[in-house]
């Protein structure tokens, strides 16, 4: 057990199960970057404040710094016997400064630093979260173009329904896509990352005036209620809301993609690269990436539910209980970014069977809604008595085994007056 921020009321030692228990540094080490930022701001006001010499302020921001460069460059290694990341910093500075190092988290605590880091890591994933999407949207696009003049099925109920453009097909998507980048957009707006609250009631004012002048033309801002600011993760929950809706876009896509791509469909040719075969079965090709995208979303969803149940019912301000929103939000974070990467290069290989959609193409029951606009626009029939004429004609077909184009004028005479052989051949080709 490393030295911890706290400790001087306790006559007993911390139990060493529990300790392990309630340790958050195995994944809190993921905000040590926005922690540090945290962390220059304070020592900034202390200086400001008296309550740090200049050299003394110089000597720990260096320190702090030389930490930054090892958490940007990827060599940040935690410390895993630490309570948490606010320790693990706080520890590796008294390495590099020695006692000095505890004026550091003078007049601070953890509650007000969690609350500035989770929230500065929700805007930064946020944000490169809309950076890969608009990726993906470029990549969706690019494959609309390519096969800008091609039709497919189109479906409702999973029953072939009327014939429509592959790019209006994407372009749902990436539609679908865009209004989750502006549901990003506007969390970002509403996102405030705040320092001061203290614990719970907010920084001393001669701290706070000097976060102030600090901060002004910064995106951090002074809490406007330091017990709001300590007890909410709202946005948290926000995020993983926002990710949610759009994991179960990525895994209708996916569903659909995976669909088309059987041999029962056959639309779809996927890319190799991004499939896997069959240890038993050597004619395997296995869309396993996007069963895993479908697949993922049921931990998505239990990502929110897991964070809005640990909220419920906690009393103001902050409860350690809130440490459990760190996991969930970072696999959450982690999942959809991996999807999103990969999914933007998916997109690019897959290639359209033309032979396939053709054959389905055939189906005279996709082109009803051509001879009803027929029959409605030029024969003037009343809607519902079109319908009915075009219900009956297909079900003519379906009883005697014979294609529509294919029935003699006779028996179309017979459905209806309004049916005839010309228009037929025009409608079913
Ligand atoms: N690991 C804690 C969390 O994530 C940090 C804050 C701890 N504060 C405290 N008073 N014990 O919420």
């Amino acid at each position: 057990m490393t030295k911890k921020l706290w400790g001087g009321r306790f006559k007993k030692k911390t139990d060493p199960d529990f300790f392990e228990f309630q340790k958050s540094i195995q994944y809190d080490y993921k905000l040590a970057k926005y922690d540090i930022y945290h962390s220059q701001v304070h020592i900034k006001a202390l200086k400001a404040a008296g309550m740090l010499t200049l050299a003394e302020a110089k000597r720990i921001d260096t320190a702090l710094n030389h930490i930054l460069v090892q958490v940007l460059s990827g060599g940040f290694k935690p410390d895993l016997s630490c309570e948490d990341i606010h320790t693990d910093i706080q520890n590796k500075v008294e390495k590099a400064v020695g006692k000095l190092a505890a004026k550091l988290h003078t007049f601070r605590s953890r509650n007000d630093q969690v609350a500035f880091d989770t929230r500065y890591y929700c805007e930064d994933t946020m944000k490169s979260t809309a950076t890969l999407l608009k990726t993906l949207i470029l990549s969706l696009e690019s494959l609309a173009d390519k096969y800008k003049g091609s039709l497919i099925p189109g479906y409702t109920h999973t029953q072939r329904a009327q014939v429509v453009y592959f790019k209006d097909y994407l372009g749902a998507f990436s539609l679908m896509l865009g209004n989750d980048c502006q549901r990003i957009d506007k969390f970002l707006k509403g996102n405030s990352i705040c320092i001061g609250s203290g614990a719970l009631a907010g920084q001393y004012s001669f701290l706070l005036d000097k976060y102030k002048k600090i901060l002004k033309g910064s995106k951090i801002k002074i809490p406007e209620n330091s017990l709001e600011n300590v007890s909410n993760r709202d946005f948290v929950i926000e995020a993983l809301s926002i990710l949610s809706i759009l994991q179960m876009h990525l895994s209708r896509l996916a569903e659909d993609f995976i669909l088309y791509s059987t041999k029962e469909f056959n639309y779809l040719d996927l890319p190799e690269e991004f499939c896997t075969g069959s240890s038993l079965m050597p004619h395997k090709k296995n869309p396993d990436f996007l069963e895993l995208v479908r697949g993922y979303t049921g931990r998505i969803y239990g990502n929110l539910i897991s964070v809005l149940t640990m909220m419920k019912g906690l009393p103001l301000t902050y409860n350690r209980d809130m440490q459990l929103d760190k996991e969930p939000l970072f696999s959450s974070v982690e999942i959809v970014q991996g999807e999103l990467k990969i999914l933007a290069r998916f997109i690019k290989g897959i290639k359209l069977n033309k032979a396939a959609i053709d054959r389905a193409l055939e189906d005279e029951s996709l082109y009803a809604m051509k001879l009803m606009e027929y029959l409605v626009r030029e024969k003037k029939v009343a809607f519902k008595d079109a319908h009915d004429i075009v219900g009956k004609l297909i079900r003519y077909s379906e009883e005697n085994d014979r294609k529509i184009k294919d029935i003699e004028a006779g028996s179309l005479k017979k459905i209806s007056p309004h049916l005839d052989r010309k228009i037929i051949e025009r409608v079913f080709r």
